[in-house]
């Protein structure tokens, strides 16, 4: 049974896929923590509806990213996290993080990498004229999207409906994001 630490910076239906999963028993795990950099951010309330215990708090009140990655490396030890699982949290990780949990931290990111990368990949593919899209769900580390890639879905998609494709996206994330917790 994995003990997952799921960082977000928004609404958090990554998040909800994962509590749930392991709710349900989909996933072998229990979700003991959600950090969240946005005080606010729809992600609390639905931490909350799943009884996870949340470590809220704003970058601007800490002197460097190594002072706030400290504070969140320090509570993923007291809680003895064995994966952490990055699901649309706005910042890149840095050295703090990654000198102590290297090769446990996941991204999910919505477009096939190495294509599209950076905080727009569905639109930017949209914008291209893909006519398959997808997620993928790499390993973190220094580079911008850049870690190994662990598992990659593709979705089909040639109308012009932006909202319709981002519906699909999150859809196909949900369930990639659940089998890889299993799969790794
Ligand atoms: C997802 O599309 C994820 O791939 C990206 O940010 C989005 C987060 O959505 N990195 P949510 O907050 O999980 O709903």
């Amino acid at each position: 049974m994995k003990r997952l630490a799921v960082f977000a910076s928004g609404s958090g239906s990554n998040f909800e896929a994962i509590a749930e999963g392991c709710r349900s028993g989909a996933v072998d795990g229990s979700v003991v923590l959600c950090v969240c950099d946005k005080p606010g951010a729809y992600v609390v309330e639905r931490a909350k509806r799943y009884g996870v215990e949340c470590l809220v708090f704003n970058p601007k009140e800490f002197g460097s990213k190594r002072e706030f990655e400290r504070m969140i490396a320090d509570k993923l030890d007291s809680l003895e996290v064995d994966l952490v699982c990055l699901a649309g949290y706005m910042r890149i990780i840095g050295d703090e993080l990654l000198e102590r949990y290297g090769g446990r931290i996941i991204n999910i990111h919505p477009a096939l990498l190495p294509a599209f990368p950076g905080a727009h990949g569905i639109r930017d593919a949209f914008e291209y004229g893909v006519k398959v899209y997808g997620v993928t769900i790499h390993y973190v580390d220094a580079t911008l999207d850049g870690g190994k890639i662990i598992s990659q879905v593709a979705v089909p998609y040639e109308g012009s409906d932006i909202e319709e494709l981002e519906a699909m996206i999150h859809r196909a994330e949900h369930k990639l994001y659940v089998e890889t917790i299993n799969k790794i």
